[in-house]
């Protein structure tokens, strides 16, 4: 039984791309076949910069001749292990999967790789990125763990059966001091608290150090369920399910959702008098990572369904009722890709005219100056539905692919973003905003208004002034995922035009924060106070073992709201008894 994907990452970030480049000519053919390249002066990147690069992490040819001395030994890979457990397990996780923006050790790619180039690569490191030097271990160490992540790990990865790892809590870290509000952690959040953090909160960068804390998921005990604030209740919808990532709901009722990782869309309908669907079926399988949903034209009767998948936008015929697609799928645009974020979000607009697609980076921080597989990523972009040639829509908006949406009522595009990582627990804030056509959110050489990112120091001051300040700052590293305006008719009036999100939960913060569904109130006007308030909490255990996080949010027909959760691959239903 092969392991599921534990962590198709925090802020939905894999393998980092820097090493499979795209080489120039793929580059332009990609770019020349989808993009209306909006900015084409900027892009025109000198052609030294597309020299093809087949060295892992841009390693010297020097490295790849260096010979490990304990090929093939696997006392060394034995040694190696314990190496691991040590200093790399905290983040790369026990089975190498990795999480948030930690690379998979175990997706194929490193079993390609000259030893020497990832001796070179550890011993270096990659601090901008997250990635520590390991110079500080003897050089016998070093080898021992590259032949351990060469050989052995890729073997106990596949062999592992069970997605549940061990407890792996430090639990110094639940005794760390309260956090200092307006942030905070798991241990304090609570349905029905308000929160709001302003740009006057930020810390300095590096203020506090780099966390390594992802979370090793566990089992849901028996006696942990979601909490909700008074007079809602919350039920299981659906248990069992593969991954489940996004949630939307058909205009005749019908729930979809994308299993990410086997590549399905399933269709469930209804809901028997005990809150469970009624008929659960494959609308479409065997694709790759599909994500994104949106139903077209907008309206009563569509006839398709768009599907957002890390390569490729993609659309299938669809008849309210199908549950099956009766044809395609058929390629609509290509999309930048693949390292990296890997979600590709997707909306209509109110019109039915535009189509969005947001497309996160392939790295932390990269600058897409000088790391020509980031142009067009970290973007919005947009097309014409049937003819999709894609141009930016907004720029600088590090990842925007776990969730946007349409206001229906004033039109509005919106976005929910994962921010930057390793520049300390409090910095930079996740975020959900409005999105302004042409407007720039800062990634990667600043945050949140006039904020330079000291990793890039000095790099395009002409931009200081035109970085948008995000209308709802989030706890930083939260992971905000997919957000839904609340139109049902079951919840009180107050909430009528909210937002709903789900924060999937830090690994870049000391104490994690996020795993949560959240309330973004647009007091009935559509705009945002920058308040947001903890809605769904529960999924952190008091040891600081997580069991569950929140990915998708739909409102379902009946007017309760449907919370995917790739943690206990779940969906769980929260509706307003008024008790
Ligand atoms: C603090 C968290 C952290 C720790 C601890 C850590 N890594 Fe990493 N590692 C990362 C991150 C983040 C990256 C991605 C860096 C980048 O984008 O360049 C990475 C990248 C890598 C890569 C490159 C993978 C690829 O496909 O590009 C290898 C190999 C690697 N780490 C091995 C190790 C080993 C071996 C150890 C232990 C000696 C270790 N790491 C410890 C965070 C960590």
């Amino acid at each position: 039984m092969g392991e599921r994907l534990v962590a198709i990452g925090g802020d939905g970030i894999q393998a980092q791309v820097k090493l499979q480049t795209l080489n120039r000519k793929d580059f332009m053919r990609r770019f020349a076949k989808s993009c209306t390249l909006v900015a084409a002066a900027a892009l025109i990147v000198p052609t030294i910069l597309f020299a093809d690069d087949t060295n892992f992490h841009n390693a010297p040819d020097s490295a790849q001749k260096m010979k490990n001395p304990y090929q093939g030994s696997s006392a060394a890979a034995q040694a190696g292990k314990t190496v691991y457990a040590r200093n790399c397990l905290s983040c790369h996780g026990k089975a190498g999967k990795g999480t948030g923006n930690v690379p998979s050790l175990v997706d194929g790619k490193l079993t390609s790789v000259a030893s020497g180039e990832v001796f070179w690569f550890i011993t270096k490191g990659d601090k901008d990125n997250g990635m520590p030097s390991w110079a500080q271990l003897p050089a016998k160490e070093r080898w021992q763990v590259v032949t351990y992540v060469q050989t052995s790990l890729p073997l106990a990865g596949s062999q592992q059966g069970s997605r549940v790892a061990p407890a792996d809590t430090n639990t110094s870290k639940l005794q760390a001091p309260p956090p200092k509000p307006p942030f905070t952690d798991f241990r304090y959040e609570e349905p029905g608290q308000v929160r709001k953090i302003t740009v006057n909160d930020l810390p300095q960068p590096y203020a506090t150090h780099s966390a390594e804390n992802a979370p090793q998921v566990v089992a849901r005990p028996e006696n942990a369920w979601p909490i909700a604030p008074p007079g809602f209740k919350v039920g299981l919808y659906a248990a069992g399910l593969d991954n489940p990532r996004t949630l939307i709901t058909a205009p005749n009722g019908d729930i979809f959702l994308a299993e990410s990782e086997p590549g399905d869309i399933r269709v469930f309908r209804g809901m028997t008098s005990e809150g469970k669907p009624e008929l659960s079926s494959i609308f479409a399988g065997g694709l790759k990572r599909p994500y994104g949903i949106a139903f077209y034209p907008p309206g009563p009767d569509p006839r398709w369904v768009y599907i957002g998948t890390t390569m490729e936008l993609l659309r299938f015929p669809y008849h309210n009722g199908d549950v099956k697609a009766s044809g395609g799928p058929e390629d609509i645009a290509d999309l930048p890709g693949p390292g990296g974020h890997w979600t590709r979000a997707v909306a209509f607009s109110k019109d039915g005219k535009e189509l969005f697609v947001a497309d996160g980076s392939g790295s932390n921080v990269d600058d897409p100056d000088t790391h020509p597989d980031e142009k067009n990523r970290a973007d919005i972009l947009v097309c014409d539905p049937t003819n999709c040639h894609l141009s930016v829509y907004a720029s600088g908006i590090r990842n925007a692919g776990g969730g946007i949406a349409v206001d229906p009522e004033t039109g509005e595009l919106w976005c929910s973003v994962n921010e930057r990582d390793a520049l300390g627990d409090n910095l930079v804030p996740d975020y959900i905003t409005h999105v302004q056509e042409g407007g720039f959110y800062g990634w990667p050489w600043w945050y949140m208004g006039g904020h330079q990112d000291p990793r890039h120091a000095g790099k395009h001051p002409e931009l200081k002034d035109k970085v948008i300040v995000p209308d709802v700052l989030l706890q930083p590293h939260n992971a905000s995922l997919e957000l839904t305006f609340y139109e049902g008719g079951q919840l009180p009036a107050e909430y009528k035009g909210d937002i709903f999100a789900s924060e999937h939960g830090s690994w870049n913060k000391a104490v994690r924060a996020g795993y949560e569904v959240i309330r973004v109130p647009l007091h009935q006007n559509g705009d945002a106070s920058g308040e947001y308030e903890d809605f769904v909490t529960g999924f952190v255990l008091p040891d600081g073992n997580a069991w569950g996080r929140p990915v998708g949010i739909t409102v379902a027909p009946d007017g309760s709201l449907l919370v995917s959760d790739d943690g206990s691959n779940s969906i769980w239903r929260v509706s307003y008894t008024g008790k």
